[in-house]
């Protein structure tokens, strides 16, 4: 997926169309509502048009946003000033997060971000995400599940898109990262594996 693709994909949808808008997030707020992270410095990476910054933003996390397509930077601005709060969002692709110059975060979000890089993107994207992540700090991430007998993407509006196993996600990040919990979420109906998603709270060690 490259940037005017995710482009085109914002230019030419309203706002309520937008599956991700819409989709529960029930475990990213029971995290946030139990005080799983608490208030803090978050880097939210593929932030769309911002949803999750602002919530976070009005639970009292300080909180940078990361999106490639303009348009949705253009939309979460606008959410953002509707509901009075202040998001840093900036444009710019998370399989390269040196403009950071190495500031490291308390809270890192992927929400259904990581199965839309590309496979030879990936790795550089891992490395970012272990990077910016302080000691202590906890990783959130949602993405597309995998089961035994499925290939490794599925093709979606957007495009390829990939659904990975637990084994998959651990062998991506248990290097640097402690597996606290993990979450199955099936929003899209029981009937169909490749629409379901994991979700893993992880702690940067
Ligand atoms: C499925 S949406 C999820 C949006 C948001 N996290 C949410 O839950 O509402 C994936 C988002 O990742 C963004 N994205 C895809 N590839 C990206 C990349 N390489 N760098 C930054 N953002 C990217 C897309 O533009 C899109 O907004």
């Amino acid at each position: 997926m490259n940037n005017s693709k995710w482009e085109q994909y914002y230019q030419n949808i309203s706002l309520d169309k937008i599956p991700w808008n819409k989709t529960q997030a029930d475990y990213f707020i029971k995290i946030i509502s139990e005080s799983k992270i608490k208030p803090c410095l978050a880097l939210d990476l593929g932030c769309g048009v911002g949803r999750k910054s602002i919530y976070l933003v009005k639970k009292g996390f300080d909180v940078t946003g990361v999106d490639i397509s303009k348009t949705a930077i253009r939309f979460a601005e606008k959410n953002a000033e509707k509901a009075k709060v202040k998001v840093d969002f900036i444009v710019a692709d998370v399989t390269d997060l040196s403009f950071l110059r190495g500031r490291k975060f308390d809270f890192v979000l992927d929400w259904a971000n990581l199965h839309g890089i590309p496979k030879n993107k990936r790795e550089r994207y891992v490395s970012e995400i272990i990077k910016h992540t302080k000691k202590g700090g906890k990783f959130l991430l949602r993405c597309f599940a995998r089961d035994k007998a499925q290939k490794e993407f599925v093709i979606r509006r957007v495009g390829r898109v990939y659904v990975f196993s637990k084994e998959d996600i651990k062998s991506f990040f248990s290097s640097h990262f402690k597996f606290l919990e993990m979450n199955r979420s099936k929003p899209f109906g029981e009937g169909s594996p490749s629409k379901w998603f994991d979700e893993y709270l992880m702690e940067r060690i």
